[in-house]
């Protein structure tokens, strides 16, 4: 049985821009279940970084709600807003964000020592996954020497070392090469594997098809269309 890990309740976001409002999501109602692998679809501007925002609790909803496992995540205090962050709601940035003063191994480990995982096993563990998205020769790089596709590489392996239930994404592959972006999507699906819950956003056409199915957003509200299955 497959159990519902989100779930999302009339969830509305206005923006006020030069005194105007924008209306980028208008009412949205759905959830997704443990182990599902989903591509958010829709135009450029539709509001899919909004929804992960929202999703990942870096911005806060005009209106209604997002519950995890039955949790209202609008009514939690902060030490509950940093545990669903450590251990259950990660997200990976489009603009990859890595830090400049640590190298390729020491990005993808903070999220470990952040959470209190030992030195050796973070490293350990880091080695591991950056060799999945074939890095194992950057380890020791700063993120200024690398391509921009490599930094894009690292951002998610720093994110997906997490394990966190549910795994955001926001145009992933944006800058990947097709067997890069590839590469990361099989490992989407080891996550999957793994009963993780995987939303990303991506314009990929061939990657959305390959999801078990898509969200997409249009004028506002979501619709699901069904994919593989
Ligand atoms: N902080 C903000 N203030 C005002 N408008 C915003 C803000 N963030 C996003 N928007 C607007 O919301 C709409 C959706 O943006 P976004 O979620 O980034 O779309 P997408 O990721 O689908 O391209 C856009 O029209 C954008 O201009
Ligand atoms: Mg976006």
């Amino acid at each position: 049985m497959n159990k519902i890990i989100l779930n999302i309740k009339n969830l509305r976001k206005v923006f006020i821009h030069n005194n105007r409002k924008v209306e980028v999501l208008k009412n949205l109602n759905f959830s997704l279940k443990k182990g599902e692998l989903i591509a958010l679809t829709g135009p450029s501007g539709s509001g899919k970084s909004t929804l992960l925002h929202l999703i990942s609790l870096m911005e806060k909803p005009t209106s209604g709600k997002i519950f995890f496992s039955d949790k209202n995540l609008n009514e939690l205090n902060d030490k509950e807003v940093e545990n669903i962050r450590k251990f259950k709601i990660s997200l990976i940035f489009q603009n990859n964000n890595l830090i400049s003063d640590l190298n390729v191994i020491e990005n993808v480990m903070l999220p470990l020592l952040i959470r209190k995982e030992s030195y050796k096993q973070s490293f350990e563990k880091s080695k591991k996954i950056l060799s999945q998205v074939n890095l194992s020769n950057r380890l020791d790089f700063f993120p200024s020497d690398l391509s921009g596709g490599e930094q894009q590489r690292v951002a998610i392996a720093r994110s997906l070392i997490a394990e966190t239930d549910i795994i955001l994404a926001d145009e992933p592959t944006g800058n990947l090469d097709f067997k890069t972006s590839k590469e990361i999507f099989d490992y989407f699906i080891k996550l999957k594997k793994m009963k993780k819950t995987i939303l990303f956003a991506t314009h990929n056409r061939e990657l959305a098809n390959k999801a078990d199915y898509k969200l997409s957003i249009i004028n506002g509200n979501i619709k699901r269309v069904n994919g593989k299955k």
